[in-house]
């Protein structure tokens, strides 16, 4: 019986529990009303008359071990689950939070407004759900027109008069019809069209609008406006070239390209060796397009621009794939840091 009680107190020392249950399980094995304990105290009325005296002594400090034991794992485990008694060390360093980042066609929306707002541009923005006027009719663009052909337009099934807006070009209708000259707006937002989804062409994509209208507003005053943007966007150095192009609600109306920012003109696999990249459509706006919208095209002239914020980006920082910008994969997206 010695031996059996040298053993448990050997088994108790030992003991680590894992969890609660783990503490439990050690509990009615040795403590319960069938536990080792018991059968022991049972044995213990077998034991001669001689020995009673030192055997009962180890029995009960087994007893009081195991009891001991136990209480100091229930303990354990309690403090554990109840943080509320934990007492806290407020000098202990704080546990560094995972910051998110911005979205990298947020980082570039906020410096082309940054960039422009420099030279006196506002923000305007205006509805996604459009009407026909605003998106098309307005700018020059009437039902018939070929040009609709290339925006392909989602309309709402109810109502063919209301659709989701293919450009920004729709806020410059908003803004006239609502503010006096002179005007000097940027409209970034999003739009959409009926395309299939590639690395190149997306259902919804983002752009920035421009419009300054005023008296006396010249092509020259275009052309400096968007070489003063495209050197502070993608460097000193850049040049920029305009080639004569169409858009409804421009006349004249220009293409700008840059000069290539990867290979600084040379030729790369990026502007396809042309040492140029396209980056937005502009021009003067069309007289009609000021009539249409209650400005006085006789007094007054203007000029307006269009750009693809994903094309900006993809330019900006090599982003080959359009998909990359919505599908939220981290490793992406973690890639971007940007004060703005
Ligand atoms: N709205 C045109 C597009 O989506 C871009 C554009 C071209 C806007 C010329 C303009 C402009 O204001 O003058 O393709």
């Amino acid at each position: 019986m010695k031996d059996k009680i040298k053993e448990l107190i050997e088994e108790i020392d030992s003991f680590t529990a894992s969890s609660k249950e783990h503490v439990e399980e050690f509990r009615i094995k040795l403590l319960s009303k069938k536990g080792k304990l018991s059968e022991l105290f049972d044995e213990f009325k077998t034991v001669a008359p001689e020995l009673r005296r030192e055997v009962g002594q180890k029995l009960n400090e087994l007893k009081d071990k195991a009891q001991e034991k136990l209480h100091h794992l229930k303990e354990k485990f309690d403090s554990d689950s109840d943080s509320g008694k934990e007492e806290l060390d407020l000098s202990l360093p704080a546990e560094t939070l995972a910051l998110g980042s911005r979205h990298p066609l947020s980082i570039v929306r906020n410096q082309i407004v940054e960039i422009f707002s420099k030279i006196g541009f506002t923000v305007s923005e205006g509805p996604e759900v459009e009407d026909d006027w605003h998106n098309f009719t307005a700018l020059n663009t009437p039902a018939d027109h070929p040009a609709r052909d290339m925006q392909d337009t989602f309309f709402i099934n109810e109502n063919p008069d209301i659709l989701l807006r293919t450009q920004t070009s729709s806020v410059q209708v908003h803004v006239m019809e609502n503010s006096k000259p002179p005007i000097r707006t940027i409209s970034p937002g999003r739009v959409y069209r009926n395309e299939a989804i590639s690395a190149r062409a997306h259902c919804q994509f983002h752009q920035v609008e421009g419009l300054y209208i005023d008296k006396k507003v010249s092509f020259s005053d275009l052309k400096q406006t968007l070489m003063y943007f495209a050197k502070e966007m993608f460097g000193e150095e850049t040049q920029i070239r305009l080639r004569p192009s169409f858009f409804p609600f421009t006349e004249i109306s220009a293409e700008m390209d840059i000069s290539c920012p990867f290979c600084k003109g040379a030729g790369c696999n990026i502007c396809k060796g042309a040492g140029w990249v396209e980056i937005l459509g502009c021009g003067m706006v069309d007289p009609a397009v000021l009539d249409n919208c209650g400005i006085d095209s006789q007094q007054y002239s203007g000029f307006a621009f269009g750009m693809g914020i994903e094309r900006v980006t993809m330019l900006k920082y090599q982003v080959k794939d359009l998909r990359l910008f919505s599908e939220n994969d981290l490793r992406f997206l973690k890639q971007f840091k940007s004060a703005l």
